[in-house]
C-alpha cells in the first residue's frame, strides 16, 4: 500500500517565503554591486591636484633633473616641462603633478619680443609660464620650432608664447592660461595661480579655483 506523506502547508509557504526572500536579496546586492560599478569614479582631492599658487617653486617635470627647481640661466624658447611645487603639511616638498593642468611650459625670450596680451608684469627676465594643456579638448602641446609657437597635436592648435599664449590657429576657444612668476635668485616662483581658467575650468568656476588655490598652500 503506498503510503502518502501529509504536507503541512504552513511548512511549505514559509519555505517559498524564504526563497522569495533569499532571490530578492541576491538581486538588491547584485544592483547595488552594479550601481557601485558604474558610478564614476570620484576625482578626490589630493594636495598634488591642487592648483599652482603664490610661492610654489617651478620644478622639472621630466629629464635627469626631475623634481629639481629650474634654473632661469639653462632657459630658451623651446620651453622646459615644468610642475609647481609647494611646501605639504608637515614641511616636505610636494609636487603637484596629480591635475594635467598643473604642466606648465616655461620658455624665455629677448624681453623685447614679449608683447601684449602677455601679461608683462607676470613675466620676469624674459621667461614666460603657461599651462600645457590645451583649452579646445585637453591635449599637451608641443614646441614649434618653425615659427616659435606651441601646437597642439590633436587638432593643430597653435598658440603664440610671445603674445600671452594667444590662438593664432585652429580650434582653441581661449588662450592658453599664463601663471605669473617672479625670479628669486636661481629659483622661478609663482606669485599667483594661473590669470584666466585653465582647461577644463568655467568662468564661474574659477572664482571657487582661486580660493582652492589660496588655501590650498596655506596647509
Ligand atoms: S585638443 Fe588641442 S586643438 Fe583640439
Amino acid at each position: 500500500m503506498t503510503r502518502y506523506r501529509r504536507i503541512d502547508p504552513e511548512i511549505t509557504r514559509r519555505k517559498f517565503v524564504n526563497w522569495a526572500l533569499g532571490v530578492a536579496a541576491g538581486i538588491t546586492g547584485l544592483s547595488f554591486v552594479t550601481i557601485v560599478g558604474s558610478a564614476k569614479p570620484v576625482n578626490r582631492e589630493t594636495p598634488d591636484k591642487l592648483p599652482p599658487a603664490e610661492g610654489d617653486i617651478l620644478v622639472y617635470a621630466d629629464g635627469a633633473q626631475v623634481g629639481k627647481p629650474i634654473d632661469p640661466k639653462n632657459l630658451e624658447p623651446q620651453p622646459t616641462r615644468a610642475y609647481p611645487q609647494a611646501k605639504s603639511g608637515d614641511g616636505q616638498p610636494l609636487v603637484k603633478s596629480g591635475d594635467t593642468n598643473n604642466l606648465l611650459l616655461v620658455s624665455k625670450f629677448p624681453e623685447a619680443q614679449l608683447k601684449e596680451p602677455t601679461d608683462l608684469e607676470s613675466t620676469a627676465q624674459g621667461i614666460v609660464v603657461y599651462s600645457a594643456i590645451c583649452q579646445h579638448l585637453g591635449c599637451p602641446v608641443n614646441w614649434r620650432n618653425v615659427d616659435q609657437t606651441y601646437l597642439c597635436p590633436c587638432h593643430s592648435g597653435v598658440y603664440d608664447p610671445k603674445q600671452g599664449c594667444k590662438v593664432i590657429g585652429g580650434p582653441p576657444p581661449r588662450p592658453l592660461p599664463q601663471l605669473p612668476i617672479k625670479v628669486e635668485g636661481d629659483q622661478i616662483i609663482a606669485t599667483g595661480t594661473f590669470l584666466i581658467p585653465p582647461y577644463g575650468i568655467s568662468e564661474t568656476d574659477f572664482e571657487e579655483y582661486k580660493e582652492r588655490a589660496e588655501e590650498g598652500n596655506k596647509g
